[in-house]
């Protein structure tokens, strides 16, 4: 993993700090007020970020300091409460090809949970969403980024979204196959990594340490097999606008805009009311 330690300067936070750094196994660098016998060896030279936790949260930072800004997990930023309070409703893109409409709700499983962003939008519109994410770094962010917002709204419709999402630290297969009890998602998501890289500067920096990060999801044509294996309605894959298919297999129908592409598997026509 290409994480090499994890940083606090905030005795308060340091028990907090010290459990995060046990699960991840890495080492905690010592906090003020700390005694000089518990200073921890100096980090990898290998690794390529580390993790900060600061009052405002977790955050993934780069060694080198010029690589890119903090990366975290933010549901009450600005934003996020731009998108969700001005971005396009049941119009946009991807509530069309997850099926969303007035009085239809699906239940989406989101076997590619990321940093969340697509789950909130998903959840901000109406669906219960359960994020399934495999990477234990990113299971920390989204665990916090989740756990925080709750912690400190005192908004209504924030904290009633944030309700509809559960976070699943599993990795895909594990949870379907290891769970005969889950009730069978209405559509299942997927937001595979891809190696292309997108315009913007930031977004390139912040998806290039993603990608560092995680890696690239080799195993992403698998997922559309189980994912079609197991929904009840449809597949909804995301991709850049001009990537191939996933596993080359062809969706139903497409959604194209911009930069993003998403591709539909249709098993089932959506019923009106779900
Ligand atoms: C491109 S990101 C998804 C971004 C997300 N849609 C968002 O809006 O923030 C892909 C994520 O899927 C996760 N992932 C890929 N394959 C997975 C699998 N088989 N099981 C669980 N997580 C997986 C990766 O670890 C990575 O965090």
């Amino acid at each position: 993993m290409p994480l090499s330690h994890i940083r606090c300067d905030s005795v308060e936070l340091k028990p907090m700090a010290q459990r995060l750094a046990d699960r991840l196994s890495v080492p905690l660098l010592r906090a003020p007020g700390a005694t000089q016998s518990s200073i921890l060896p100096c980090p990898s030279t290998t690794a390529d970020y580390f993790l900060e936790l600061v009052d405002e949260g977790l955050r993934l930072m780069p060694l080198i300091g010029t690589l890119h800004g903090a990366i975290r997990c933010d549901f009450e930023g600005t934003v996020a409460t731009h998108r969700r309070k001005y971005g396009g409703g049941n119009g946009q893109d991807i509530a069309k090809a997850v099926g969303i409409s007035g009085k239809c709700k699906p239940h989406v499983l989101d076997l590619t949970a990321g940093l969340g962003r697509d789950a909130f939008v998903l959840a901000t519109l109406g669906c219960q969403v359960t994020l399934v994410e495999r990477n234990p770094v990113v299971q920390e962010l989204l665990k916090d980024g989740l756990a925080r917002a709750l912690s400190i709204t005192d908004n209504r419709e924030l904290a009633t979204i944030l309700a509809r999402m559960d976070l699943v630290a599993l990795e895909a297969q594990c949870y379907l196959n290891g769970n005969p009890n889950i009730p069978q998602p209405d559509v299942i998501y997927l937001d595979p990594m891809y190696p292309e890289s997108r315009k913007s500067a930031k977004v390139k920096k912040e998806m290039q340490a993603f990608k560092t990060l995680v890696g690239d999801d080799h195993d992403a044509d698998h997922l559309l097999d189980l994912a079609l294996g197991a929904a009840r309605f449809r597949v909804v894959v995301k991709r850049p606008r001009k990537a191939p298919q996933l596993g080359n297999a062809m969706p139903h129908f497409s959604l194209s805009g911009k930069s993003t592409r998403y591709d539909i598997y249709a098993l089932q026509k959506l019923p009106l009311e779900l």
